[in-house]
């Protein structure tokens, strides 16, 4: 049976409105003809109450830190999954088959190389650059090449175009990496797993035999399943803003990689080290800086900490943090910013500051500390980030793509700027 709600407005009139409910019993109050029927509109800066669309991808509950990919616990996809698979079920809507699998994957390897004349745009960056920087160019630069994939024709060969971003974005991604330290790039190799392929290419070098470590492989794998996909966060919408445009997908996604760039998003992972490392350098007093994250004055806010769906320990967190001890004593690795992170988290949560307003460890706090055992340079930590998050991006511009009812991303304003005002000659103005 349909429920209402019942909207009434300051000038007497009233409205119902359907309300929806999802298949986790979520609700939701549908004002998609409230501006048509009564001239006004919502405000909601952040959308911190606006749903944006309907999706099938991934359930997130954050009160109870509940995450699923197509039903599936996350958990369960970080103890028995690869990356590979988890990238299948998101965009193909199920778990593959063997086959399926095989399939998959050998497209993927297929389209491993990028064109000869992209290996030239590296040369052109700056040492400097931020790969982020860097990969976002690129992956807009395969537009260039692929240019049937122009706008919803890309949608025709969806399977295509999904395998290439996700085979090539892990080339251009390693080729920056070898660009900034100034090493020959490796090519992909057909025989090795996606993440195998991805370290040879980070870590080989052509004068030496390079066998990729079990532990390192698994951890990898371990995280960028845990960052495949995360519902309407602020890169995967713009990745669909951008998209609702008809923006072929190489276009939308270089997009959603700038808004992950940032710090309050992915960006954070970078930060988070660097803060663990600033804590280390001032004599690993936390006491400290969790004070300073307490005052709203001080502008510093504990990085990794906080999440705008989360209030409950997010449960990508909870896996990494577990695997942290585990992946470190496997690889022999000691980090005392390890440490230093569990002291940081152990202080804040027993503050009232931390407990009122329900802010825990996010998926950004403990994943660098991993990163970095397996020898992810820090300022690369953000384009692992991306690299995980590619699949939930695809998946996500798929089914807008595919949505009848999807429509051009364009919120409206309250306007507070000054009414009718005539132009003013340049003699005339002071
Ligand atoms: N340290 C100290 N105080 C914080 C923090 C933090 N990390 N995060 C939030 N707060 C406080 C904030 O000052 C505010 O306090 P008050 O109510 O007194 O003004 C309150 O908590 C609510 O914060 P908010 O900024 O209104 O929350 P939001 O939902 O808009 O922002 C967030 C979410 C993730 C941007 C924020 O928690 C943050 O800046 N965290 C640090 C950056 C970070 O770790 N980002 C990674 C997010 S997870 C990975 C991803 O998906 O991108």
């Amino acid at each position: 049976m349909s429920e209402n709600a019942v909207l009434t407005l300051p000038d007497g009139q009233s409205i119902e409105l359907p309300v929806l409910t999802g298949s986790e019993n979520e609700k939701a109050i549908d004002i998609s003809k409230l501006r048509s029927q009564t001239k006004h509109i919502t405000l909601d800066p952040g959308y911190v109450n606006t749903g944006a669309c309907q999706s099938g991808i991934t359930f997130l509950d954050g009160e109870k830190g509940i995450l699923r990919y197509r039903g599936i616990p996350i958990e369960q996809l970080a103890e028995n999954s690869s990356f590979m698979e988890v990238s299948y079920l998101l965009i193909h809507e199920k778990l593959p088959n063997q086959k399926e699998l095989d399939d998959f994957h050998n497209e993927i390897n297929h389209h491993a190389l990028i064109h000869e004349d992209m290996r030239h745009f590296f040369e052109s960056f700056s040492s400097e650059a931020h790969p982020m920087a860097i990969l976002s160019a690129m992956v807009a630069s395969l537009s260039a090449y692929y240019s049937e994939a122009s706008g919803a024709a890309s949608l025709g060969d969806v399977k295509q175009n999904a395998a290439r971003l996700l085979s090539k974005i892990r080339t251009l991604a390693a080729f920056s990496f070898k660009k900034s330290i100034g090493q020959p790039f490796i090519y992909p190799r057909d025989s090795l797993s996606y993440c195998e392929n991805f370290l040879r290419m980070m870590f080989a070098v052509p004068a030496e035999e390079y066998e990729p470590d079990k532990d390192v492989v698994d951890a990898l794998n371990l995280l960028l399943i845990l960052h495949a996909d995360h519902e309407q966060n602020c890169s995967t919408s713009t990745v669909r803003g951008v998209g609702s445009s008809h923006a072929n997908v190489y276009a939308s996604v270089a997009a959603g990689i700038l808004a992950l760039w940032g710090p309050l998003h992915g960006g954070a992972n970078q930060q988070v080290i660097e803060m663990l490392e600033h804590i280390r350098a001032e004599g690993g007093d936390v006491n400290k800086f969790v004070e300073m994250a307490k005052d709203p004055k001080s502008g510093f806010r504990l990085m990794g900490f906080g999440h705008r769906v989360y209030k409950n320990y997010d449960p990508r967190a909870k896996v990494i943090k577990g695997a942290c001890d585990r992946v470190l004593a496997k690889l022999g690795v000691e980090d005392p910013i390890l440490d230093i992170a569990k002291q940081l988290e152990e202080r804040a949560l027993s503050e009232d500051y931390f407990k009122e307003r329900k802010l825990f460890p996010n998926v950004d706090f403990y994943s660098g500390i991993i990163y970095r055992a397996i020898g992810i340079p820090v300022n690369m930590f953000t384009v692992m980030f991306a690299l995980g998050r590619l699949p939930g991006w695809i998946a996500q511009w798929k089914e807008m793509m595919e949505d009848p009812k999807s429509r051009i991303a364009r919120p409206r304003q309250i306007y507070t700027g000054p009414i009718e005002t005539p132009y003013m000659p340049i003699e005339k103005r002071k």
